[in-house]
């Protein structure tokens, strides 16, 4: 049987990645700092050997904007060569390379650090799911108006759609970098909210507003759009109508 250590199992993609691997009968291993079976911190790389040993590949999820994926990477890169060097795979996104963001330049630096590590690999690059932008709407919707940011476009993305894909590369042989994964659509940011608040029966006032910095000039730009890779089938509001008609 292939064993499959998933990190960052209890995740929006993990969790999902992970279900798709035992009913392809995989034995699945998930690991995070709350996994009740693998509870492991990354960032310290405690226990971390025990949940390699014997491991067929890794699915390299678990992830934080706050800081130390390079360093929590660098752990599991080691841990893995101990371990008799399984097919290790990870998640990245569109645009690591162009977009001037801290979280970015990270998952960048692991890329490298997991192509440069001897280890058979693959990695995928996707666009912002539409988890993510269901939570930025979320939580802007709090106020009285609906604030998103003017002129940036977005492409999301079915994570669920991610998950296929990556549960059919971890059964597969190491492919390196792989084609991005992108949403169907490129839709402008109000565009989105006008969706969120009528999926939702809400009334707001959309209002764009203009951003300042670096990062933003590159969303505006598009520097995380992939429109030659639209390959997902899911649109932004297919994915609220089935979390309406089943919440997370
Ligand atoms: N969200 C998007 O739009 C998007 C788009 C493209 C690519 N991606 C990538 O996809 C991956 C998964 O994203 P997601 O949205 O599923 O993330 P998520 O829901 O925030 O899940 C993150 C997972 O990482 C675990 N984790 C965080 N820090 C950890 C640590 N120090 N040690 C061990 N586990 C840790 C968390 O569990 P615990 O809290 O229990 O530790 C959780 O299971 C990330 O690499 C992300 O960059 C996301």
């Amino acid at each position: 049987m292939t064993t499959i250590l998933v990190t960052g199992a209890t995740g929006t993609l993990g969790r999902q990645v992970s279900e798709r691997l035992r009913t392809a009968g995989a034995d699945v291993r998930g690991l995070s700092r709350r996994s009740p079976s693998y509870a492991v911190d990354l960032r310290d790389g405690k226990g971390l050997d025990a949940a390699v040993e014997g491991a067929d590949a890794i699915v390299h999820c678990a992830s934080t904007p706050r800081g130390g994926d390079d360093r929590a990477a660098g752990f599991l890169i080691d841990a893995a060569k101990r371990a008799g060097t399984p097919h290790l795979l990870y998640i990245s996104i569109v645009g690591v390379d162009r977009l001037p963001l801290g979280y970015y330049t990270v998952k960048r630096r692991v890329e490298r650090m997991i192509e440069d590590s001897g280890l058979g690999s693959t990695i995928l690059r996707t666009t912002q799911f539409h988890d993510l932008v269901l939570r930025i709407l979320s939580g802007a919707a709090k106020l009285p108006v609906l604030p998103v940011p003017s002129g940036v476009r977005v492409q999301p993305v079915d994570s669920g759609e991610v998950a296929d894909r990556l549960a059919a590369l971890a059964l597969g042989e190491p492919a390196g970098r792989v084609p991005d994964l992108g949403g169907p659509e490129v839709r402008a940011f109000t565009d989105l909210a006008g969706a969120f608040l009528r999926a939702g029966g809400r009334k707001r006032r959309v209002v764009p507003v203009r951003l300042a910095g670096q990062a933003y000039a590159g969303y505006r730009r598009g520097d995380h759009l992939a429109p030659g890779h639209a390959v997902g089938t899911v649109t932004f509001e297919e994915f609220l109508d089935r979390r309406h008609r089943h919440p997370a």
